[in-house]
């Protein structure tokens, strides 16, 4: 079976991507970001049974060397690391150069040295910024209206130049925004969630107008294996967006969210300090997945309002069941 090394394997999409492979009998070499207290984070949680074929390395996707040491036992490579949080973006753009840009670059220059047979690098919806038109498909502008799309953008076409200038076999994998078991409490349906589970009727947010296009975990966990699995080489020197096609405000999500909790919310307060400035709000996103359909056979199954409900009702029980909100800064992002 082949060896497959992700990198961001700590965090929301990377542990339950790594999970699903290991699942499925890959051996998997997971790089979870170095700190000192030897903290691996949703690695740590993962079953006995699960890990045999499971390698943590923990190290910074910064360190070139570092990388292609890795990269040299591997022969897939899957790159998620990043500094995704957008408001954070806007204090910290040199953090983010240097991990989003700098750290795709090691991936890129690693692959490249060690001829991996397959890369896969995560852009990001918000490269597209607000819609200019909809569906949004691979060929849509590119309008960075955060530092954090900023820095995505630039990863995605260094990639794209990899694959023309050196034939780098790398496919550029779009999700739009993703919910499920594991989200950190700062993106906005864990938010949501978790405020109604500490019991307040008075629910806080940023801007509740805008429109996103909402995706399952699982649905896109798939979307990764359709890509690691496809024996197609068409994919290679393509972006690839992962949506669903639909698209529902925040505030739609909150009533979702409100029914599910079977608490009636008073009031939705929009928070000032929750809202982006505004040239940097991006007010709509609505992916066309045309494109995934025909490369590599995607599917979501979490597309209706009714699947969606019951994806969130799913995500709501994880949160109240597992004791997560003390392993959050749960106070930090939730008053
Ligand atoms: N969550 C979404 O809705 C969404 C949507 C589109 C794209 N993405 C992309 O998916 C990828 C994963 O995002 P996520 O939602 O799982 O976020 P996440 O924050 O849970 O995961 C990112 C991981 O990167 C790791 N990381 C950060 N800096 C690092 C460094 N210097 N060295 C090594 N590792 C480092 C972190 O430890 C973290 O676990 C990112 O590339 C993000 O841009 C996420």
């Amino acid at each position: 079976m082949k060896k497959i090394f992700v990198t961001g394997a700590d965090g929301f999409i990377g542990s339950n991507l790594v999970e699903k492979l290991l699942r499925k009998n890959y051996k998997v070499i997971a790089l979870s970001y170095y700190n000192s207290f030897d903290d691996t984070g949703w690695l740590k949680y993962f079953d006995k049974k699960l890990v045999k074929n499971l390698k943590i390395i923990s190290g910074d996707i910064r360190d070139f060397n570092f990388i292609n040491d890795i990269v040299k036992q591997s022969d897939i490579v899957i790159h998620l690391a990043a500094l995704i949080g957008i408001p954070f973006s806007y204090k910290s753009v040199k953090n983010y150069m240097d991990v989003n840009i700098t750290g795709t670059y090691n991936v890129l220059e690693a692959s490249k040295n060690n001829k991996i047979k397959k890369l896969i690098i995560t852009s990001t919806s918000e490269v597209y910024g607000s819609a200019q038109k909809l569906p949004i498909n691979e060929a849509h502008p590119l309008n960075a209206q955060s530092p954090y799309a900023a820095t995505k953008i630039a990863a995605d076409q260094l990639s794209l130049s990899y694959h023309k200038a050196y034939d780098l076999p790398v496919t550029i994998i779009r999700p739009f925004n993703t919910f499920g078991p594991r989200q950190s409490m700062r993106a906005v349906i864990p938010n949501i969630i978790n405020q109604f589970l500490k019991n307040k009727n008075k629910i806080f947010l940023g801007s509740i107008d805008t429109f996103r296009d909402f995706n399952y975990i699982e649905d896109i966990v798939e979307g990764y294996i359709k890509v690691i699995k496809t024996k197609n080489k068409k994919i290679f020197g393509e972006q690839i967006n992962l949506g669903t096609n639909k698209t529902y405000s925040i505030k739609e999500i909150v009533n979702i969210i409100s029914l599910i909790s079977k608490k009636k919310i008073i009031l939705i307060k929009n928070k000032k300090e929750r809202l982006r400035p505004k040239n940097s709000e991006v007010t709509k996103l609505l992916a066309s997945n045309k494109k995934a359909r025909k490369l590599i056979g995607y599917s979501p199954k979490i597309v209706s309002k009714k699947s969606l409900s019951s994806a969130l009702k799913k995500t709501f029980d994880w949160y109240k069941t597992n004791q997560n909100l003390p392993i959050f800064k749960n106070a930090h992002y939730v008053e």
